[in-house]
């Protein structure tokens, strides 16, 4: 009885192990794991790199902005990221956004203003599915809502790759090692040089997605930088209480015999 009990515990082991990882099933659906590059923002001391910041929103504005939507973010924010007053200005007003309706009770468009949501694209996503065969969607929050967040963008901008031999893609998808099902609707957005950065810095693939993904998670959580400093406020007043206590506890132990 024990021994038969020991194989079937033996051989269930051994099915344990022998399994291949989740995730990992062979076939051309196969996802490799996601690329990880480190980001100042990471960990309990990260912070926001405000070079990286202003940078990636440059790469957000000259190439995401002309298929995906940003609709959390208001343009006055953007002074967080670096821009002056009179840059938002002039950007809001690049785009019109659908306004009224006026005395004539009519819709109107006008230039957009510091105080309106990022402008976008596309009036509506049935609009931009038309163009791209699926709606590129707005990227407030994507470094929050998808399963690896910032990595998961960051690998979908550098995962386009040929195709691999025999993998044939409908037309207008792309291949992308990080998407799942692989074919893509995004055409690869970022080719060397695709921005001019007003520091200068060398618009590699890299580089660039490295920047917009530091923007992009700067626009799903704005308050980051604030909120691990408070964090580490409220451990430091916790240590120094408990020293405080201790010192206490001393002070006020000490001329009771404590032996027993
Ligand atoms: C020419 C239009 C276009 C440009 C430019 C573009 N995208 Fe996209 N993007 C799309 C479309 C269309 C999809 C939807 C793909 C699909 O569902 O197959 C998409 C999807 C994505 C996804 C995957 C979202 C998901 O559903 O998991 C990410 C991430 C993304 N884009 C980020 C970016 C970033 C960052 C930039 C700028 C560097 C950018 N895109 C530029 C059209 C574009």
């Amino acid at each position: 009885m024990m021994r038969s009990l020991l194989i079937g515990f033996a051989v269930a082991l051994a099915m344990i192990a022998g399994a291949p990882p989740a995730g990992a099933a062979p076939g051309p659906n196969r996802i490799p794991p996601l690329l990880r590059p480190h980001f100042s923002f990471q960990g309990v001391f990260g912070r926001y790199n405000k070079a990286a910041l202003k940078r990636g929103f440059e790469v957000f504005h000259q190439v995401c902005s002309n298929c995906h939507a940003l609709n959390r973010v208001d343009y006055h924010s953007l002074s967080a990221v670096g821009l002056t007053k009179a840059q938002i200005k002039a950007l809001a007003a690049e785009r019109q956004i659908q306004a009224g309706p006026n005395a004539e009770g009519k819709m109107f468009m006008r230039p957009g203003r510091p105080s309106d949501p990022y402008i976008p694209p596309f009036p509506n996503a049935e609009a931009a599915a038309a163009v791209y065969g699926a709606a590129p969607p707005d990227l407030s929050l994507m470094a929050v809502q998808r399963k690896g967040g910032p990595d998961f963008i960051y690998s979908i901008l550098m995962g386009f790759v040929p195709a691999p031999k025999g993998v044939s893609l409908p037309p207008n998808k792309f291949y992308n090692e990080y998407f799942p099902g692989h074919a893509i609707s995004m055409p690869p957005p970022l080719a060397p040089g695709a921005v001019t950065y007003a520091d200068g810095t060398k618009a590699t693939v890299p580089q660039m997605a490295h920047d917009v993904v530091t923007f992009l998670n700067w626009a799903a959580q704005p308050h980051l930088d604030e909120r691990k400093a408070l964090g580490l406020r409220v451990l430091g007043f916790v240590a120094f209480l408990t020293i405080l206590f201790y010192a206490l506890k001393r002070q006020i132990w000490k001329n009771v015999d404590q032996r027993d």
